[in-house]
């Protein structure tokens, strides 16, 4: 299938607009093979007649545009030394510090399909009896409704938690249902997840920690300091920014500097 070169930056545009995400040169082959189940879906037979389509606001074509070309790549305890530095570093430092109201928020902005802020869950429940009397509130979002819906339902199949998932906790905290496997009600008492866009203003109230992993790598320079300064404002004077394996807040954005003690955490710039 042809696609010209005019279709391509139309199509790549509308992704930019509606997500700030950016299909570099390089990664524009997949335009045409994401797109395909949506041509046949909407029966259209040419990518230029998809790029001209999509470009009308708000119809079902256009979110599903967007939903394709949208990169959902994520396991549970993706990079797991992070969460190790999470469970055994950050965490404590974050009991000591809210130790009189025993209540903790997290955001897991750009969530995907759940697997992230669930990850986290699983890391209050294994440090058994130290949080049983807290609030632990662990908020996912992303742009895309059908990743939230994924999240929020808890299911995954036999390939997606045989990616990275412990035994110990296949077996302690999912149940079985079929061919799949669904998170304990206990867990997703602790999560929320909901649709929202890093374009737009934060969620309402400020984060304890927040995690924006593997999103803002395909912004521009310019809206990634955006998002960051907007994360900024979300999150507690002491709160902890965790971000992507080799993703850095340093020279994009002096809205966050790096902790001298934690490693891979961010900490709000105190204004003097
Ligand atoms: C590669 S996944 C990373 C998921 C998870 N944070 C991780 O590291 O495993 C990136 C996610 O960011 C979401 N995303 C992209 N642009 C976004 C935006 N503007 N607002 C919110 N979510 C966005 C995508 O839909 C996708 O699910």
């Amino acid at each position: 299938m042809d696609m010209t070169p005019l279709a391509a930056r139309s199509l790549a545009g509308l992704l930019e607009q509606m997500t700030g995400q950016q299909l570099a040169n390089a990664r524009r082959w997949r335009i045409e093979t994401a797109l395909q189940p949506v041509m046949r879906k909407h029966n259209i037979s040419s990518l230029d007649m998809l790029a001209g389509l999509a470009s009308q606001p708000g119809s079902q074509l256009r979110e599903d545009v967007v939903e394709a070309l949208l990169n959902h790549e994520t396991s549970f305890y993706r990079d797991l030394p992070v969460f190790k530095a999470i469970g055994d570093e950050a965490l404590p430092v974050m009991a000591e510090a809210r130790a009189k109201a025993r209540r903790l928020r997290i955001w897991s902005a750009g969530c995907s399909t759940g697997q992230e802020a669930y990850s986290l869950a699983f890391l209050f429940a294994n440090q058994k009896g130290r949080w049983d009397d807290w609030q632990i509130d662990i908020i996912g979002t992303d742009v895309s409704p059908p990743a939230v819906t994924q999240a929020r339902n808890g299911t995954y199949s036999q390939f997606e938690v045989q990616r990275g998932l412990p035994i110990g906790d296949l077996i302690a905290r999912f149940d079985q249902e079929g061919d799949d496997w669904r998170i304990r009600s206990m867990l997703k008492a602790r999560t929320n997840f909901m649709v929202h866009n890093l374009l737009d203003p934060p969620p309402a109230g400020r984060f304890d920690i927040i995690l924006c992993r593997n999103v803002l790598l395909y912004f521009s320079a310019e809206r990634r300091r955006a998002v960051l300064d907007r994360l900024a404002s979300a999150i507690q004077p002491d709160g902890m920014l965790i971000l992507g394996a080799g993703e850095t807040v340093l020279g994009q954005t002096d809205a966050f500097v790096p902790d001298m003690e934690l490693r891979g955490i961010y900490r709000p710039k105190v204004s003097s």
